[in-house]
């Protein structure tokens, strides 16, 4: 989604901003454009397309002197791609330049007001009322202000504004949308993310929604809708710019897979260490809510907590939760997973469970992030930042913490006896093991995928956990490859979808669960008399599948709740050289969007 930075302090902005853009781009974008102030005046400079045209067209940004600035990239929600589109919007006047993540919600009634006010629009963006509200409502107090903006749009807002009559200061102000303040000496700085700030500040305000940020060269202060001053602590970030920086690799995808076996470890480690999670109330029923892999990362979740604790377990998508009026009682525990604890609808099914009381456990990587305030009790993956779009390290630390909450859960139950906590935790702590072991065969994946990259349509099948997986497998799969994909559990096949298998079409079979292997060989043999070619991940020493595969790759053995663990790092590396040998952008997939904060 949209990215935002911002600069004021003795520098030329204009490079700063570009370079800030730049480590937003993860974020996903069509457009670009900065505003820069000097001397009293505002320059916007904006285009459609990569960063890179506006590097061009602005001389890595040495065209425009100035100290004072705000940057943009834009991911298209109203109107299409384009210049007159771009970010930042100004007033008519041109005094005002505004930079806006989120959607105005209310941004047509607020159009048609202001229409009648005189004010002619020239874009097709809800981002440009605010430009319009911010003249209209000017008294020569840019605080002030933007108090009054606040108080008139409704929707997810990152803002970020300067205006030629208040030449000193950057206004910055947040709803639901991210948005962090860097402090630096002499120089502070607005971003989405910390990557965009980190190469000049560590220190940084993770600012409330609705609190106002004033930036001025020497100092930031922060104010509430009402104008009073609040004291913040300053979040000092503990990771440097490297663990952002693609280090070497061709990708970020590539980098951050192979920096798995250390996340899982990170994650796991301490709180092993500690005696597992102290759950003070059993809940009756568990709702687990998240969008995307998060989700894929809850349907596993159900599988291994059900089994453990034989508590009821149901995974919705965010999206489909907060509009279902779903049925929560008090003693329901919902579960919400997310990366960036920044998904809007996430947050907003969230709001939705904890309205009615019940209690929120967040499984949350991005450390302050929205998510992570407004849940009950946080479990970090500590899997670092993650840039690639589609991630990989966070949900193998998010498949570890769902393991850790389903053992803890059953020890709070009474169930968990000394032995099988000691078996749980060894193994556990051997999965950073079994990843690196995965990462070791990258070469015969890489060779799979040199055979298959050319498919038209997949298949991944499996049953139970290796269903759960296959859903990943296939999202891993088609969302950096554009190869169409699907999952099915296994027994699913023949209700429909059989029915496409022909000569050659490519089947992926997960048969990493014992207890259903002979099913899956069956399963496997329906395809193939269909014609398929299928590709099988199985566990070491069940060569026999190899009697009826076309190829197979091995995960060492481990429990069979574990299984996923490794398995999904094969199927990472597999998209990932699928998506290589067919040039596509494997870091930002077309469309797609890193943190997807608008609805
Ligand atoms: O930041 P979140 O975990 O809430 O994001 C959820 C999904 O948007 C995310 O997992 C998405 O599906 C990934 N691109 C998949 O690789």
């Amino acid at each position: 989604m949209c990215g935002i930075v911002g600069y004021i302090g003795q520098q030329q902005a204009a490079p700063i901003l570009l370079d800030g853009l730049k480590k937003l781009e993860y974020r996903g974008y069509d457009s670009a454009g900065i505003a820069i102030l000097n001397k009293d005046t505002i320059t916007v400079s904006k285009t459609k397309g990569r960063l890179k045209n506006l590097y061009n067209m602005i001389d890595g940004g040495n065209k425009l002197p100035g100290t004072i600035g705000i940057g943009h990239t834009r991911w298209a929600t109203h109107g299409e791609p384009s210049d007159i589109n771009s970010h930042p919007h100004t007033s008519t006047s041109g005094k005002i330049a505004v930079v806006h993540n989120g959607i105005i919600e209310n941004y047509m009634d607020l159009k048609e007001y202001l229409t009648s006010k005189g004010y002619c629009f020239v874009s097709e963006t809800d981002t440009e009322v605010i430009a319009h509200l911010a003249d209209y409502y000017y008294n020569g107090n840019l605080l002030e202000t933007i108090a009054r903006i606040i108080n008139k749009v409704e929707g997810s807002y990152a803002l970020g504004l300067i205006s030629s009559d208040q030449p000193d200061r950057i206004i910055a102000v947040r709803k639901d949308s991210p948005l962090v303040v860097g402090l630096g000496e002499g120089e502070n700085f607005i971003a989405s993310d910390i990557p965009a700030i980190l190469k000049y500040t560590h220190n940084t305000y993770l600012i409330e929604d609705k609190e106002i940020a004033v930036l001025t060269q020497d100092g930031v202060t922060l104010y509430n809708t009402d104008i009073e001053e609040i004291h913040r602590e300053i979040f000092t970030v503990d990771w440097d710019i490297s663990a952002a920086e693609k280090g070497g690799y061709e990708h970020f995808m590539f980098k951050e897979i192979m920096e798995e076996p250390q996340s899982v470890l990170n994650t796991v480690g301490p709180i092993l260490r500690q005696g597992l999670l102290t759950i003070d109330k059993i809940p009756d029923c568990m709702h687990i809510i998240a969008c995307g892999s998060a989700y894929h990362v809850g349907i596993v979740g159900k599988y291994v907590i059900e089994s453990l604790t034989r508590i009821p377990v149901e995974v919705d998508i965010a999206s489909e939760y907060r509009y279902r009026n779903p049925i929560i009682t008090e003693n329901t525990l919902v579960v919400v997973i997310s990366q960036s604890g920044e998904t809007a609808d996430t947050i907003a099914a969230l709001r939705e469970a904890k309205k009615t009381g019940a209690k929120i456990f967040g499984i949350v990587n991005v450390v302050g992030s929205s998510i992570a305030r407004e849940s009950d009790e946080v479990l970090y993956t500590l899997a670092g930042p993650e840039i690639a779009v589609a991630t990989t390290k966070a949900y193998s630390t998010q498949l570890a913490a769902v393991y850790l909450l389903a053992l803890s859960l059953r020890k709070a139950l009474g169930q968990l006896t000394p032995n099988e906590e000691k078996r749980y935790g060894r193994e556990l702590l051997r999965l950073p093991n079994l990843i690196s072991a995965m990462i070791e065969q990258k070469d015969k994946i890489q060779y799979y995928a040199s055979r298959y990259y050319n498919a038209r349509s997949v298949f991944f099948i499996g049953r139970g956990l290796d269903y759960a997986l296959s859903l990943e497998g296939s999202l891993k799969l088609k969302e950096i490859s554009y190869i169409h994909s699907e999952a099915y559990g296994a027994g699913e096949l023949k209700h429909g979808t059989i029915s496409l298998i022909e000569n050659g079409t490519l089947v992926i079979a997960v048969a990493t669960q014992e207890a259903l292997f002979e099913k899956m060989m069956n399963n496997i043999k329906e395809v193939k008399a269909r014609g398929a070619v299928v590709l099988a991940v199985a566990t070491e020493g069940n060569t026999k599948i190899e009697e009826c595969a076309d190829g197979v790759l091995y995960i060492p053995k481990t429990d069979p709740f574990f299984t996923p663990s490794p398995a999904i790092t094969l199927l990472q590396l597999f998209a990932y050289y699928v998506a290589s040998l067919r040039g596509c952008d494997i870091d930002k997939p077309r469309n797609l969007a890193k943190s997807v904060t608008v609805e």
